[in-house]
């Protein structure tokens, strides 16, 4: 076990004040819409979106990178449409975790082109890999070491989600 589900709900409520904090900052006008990354975000987005104060948008985004039983990332494929109607809004993005930074980046770049007036994006976990620290991410949860986690909604082929803590998968299948 890596993170006991205790730790992870403290630090989702210190994320809560934080990102609290700076949307009120925005102002009262201001339009706010989270894209959620699915599947492995599902759990971390119904447990975060409580701490936050409404009225805001969620929206969900299914991305592919890690099909079966794969552990090592292939390239990131957007499988469902992105939301048309960001333009003037707020946009979080929330992944469950950062390792390549490819999805980050892909989807960060497909909702630029839709213009909204802000991305920010709040990650649960990021791998202490260079690739993941390098990626511009405004929100992390914890920074781990760089090895394959399911639980809490993260996933070895659709293995493991249900799992209440964050767990290293210590011998993958080949
Ligand atoms: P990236 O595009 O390489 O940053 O990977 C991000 C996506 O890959 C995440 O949204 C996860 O779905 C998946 N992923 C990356 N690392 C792990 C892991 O250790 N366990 C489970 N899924 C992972
Ligand atoms: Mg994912």
């Amino acid at each position: 076990m890596l993170i006991p589900r205790a730790e992870i709900a403290r630090r989702i409520g210190d994320l809560g004040v934080e990102i609290a904090r700076d949307l009120e900052r925005l102002g009262p006008d201001e339009e706010v819409e989270i894209v959620a990354i699915l599947t492995g975000s599902f759990m971390f987005l119904a447990d975060l979106i409580r701490r936050l104060p409404g009225p805001l948008r969620v929206r969900m985004v299914a991305v592919s990178s890690y099909p079966g039983r794969a552990t090592k990332p292939r390239p990131a494929e957007i499988l469902s449409r992105l939301p048309d109607d960001v333009a003037g809004r707020h946009v979080i993005v929330i992944d469950d975790i950062l390792d390549s930074g490819q999805t980050l980046r892909l989807i960060r770049a497909e909702l630029a082109r839709r213009r909204p007036k802000s991305i920010r994006a709040c990650v649960l976990l990021r791998k202490r890999r260079s690739a993941a620290m390098a990626e511009p991410c405004e929100y992390v949860g914890f920074d781990i070491p760089d090895e394959f986690v399911v639980g809490y909604g993260l996933d070895f082929d659709d293995l493991y989600r249900n799992l209440p803590d964050i767990c290293t998968l210590r011998s993958p299948a080949p």
